[in-house]
């Protein structure tokens, strides 16, 4: 898959070692950056991340701050996208099952390495589920 990944300070130590995880298992990255631990504002980075997914030049979004929240409320700004601040496993599922998530925002500050690459390789391999009610709501959510 084409993923766009960005982040801001607080999540850039995991926004790196996911760049290592996904290029592992055979994903094209764009690093929207940013490229350090110093103080940066979130929505200059989770914006482009999205915007670039609903322009179709990605098929997928990672993004990720301290605590998910920031990235996440910045990435549902911008039409098309439905993105979910997915702080287990079983919330990576459903985002996917039920809402089609096309956006993944993560807490830097809150999940280890572990359970964030668990949490991105269920975001990834689930399909949606297609179902009546789902798509139903979610072109509810689009007009
Ligand atoms: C930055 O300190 C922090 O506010 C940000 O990374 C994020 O957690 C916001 O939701």
């Amino acid at each position: 898959m084409k993923i766009a990944l960005g982040s801001d300070h607080g999540g850039f130590a995991l926004k790196e070692e996911l760049k290592k995880y996904l290029s592992k298992l055979g994903h094209e990255i764009k690093d929207f950056g940013t490229t350090s631990d110093a103080a940066v504002d979130y929505p200059d980075f989770a914006y482009p991340v999205a915007e670039a997914v609903a322009q179709g030049k990605f098929d997928r979004g990672i993004v990720v701050c301290g605590s998910g929240v920031g990235v996440c409320i910045t990435a549902n700004k911008v039409k098309g996208i439905r993105a979910v601040n997915a702080f287990s496993v079983e919330i990576s599922k459903q985002s996917r099952e039920h809402g089609d998530c096309n956006v993944l925002a993560l807490g830097g500050r809150y999940l280890a390495l572990p359970e964030a690459e668990k949490i991105v390789a269920v975001w990834l391999t689930t399909p949606f589920s297609g179902d009546d009610r789902h798509l139903r709501r979610i072109r509810k959510i689009e007009k």
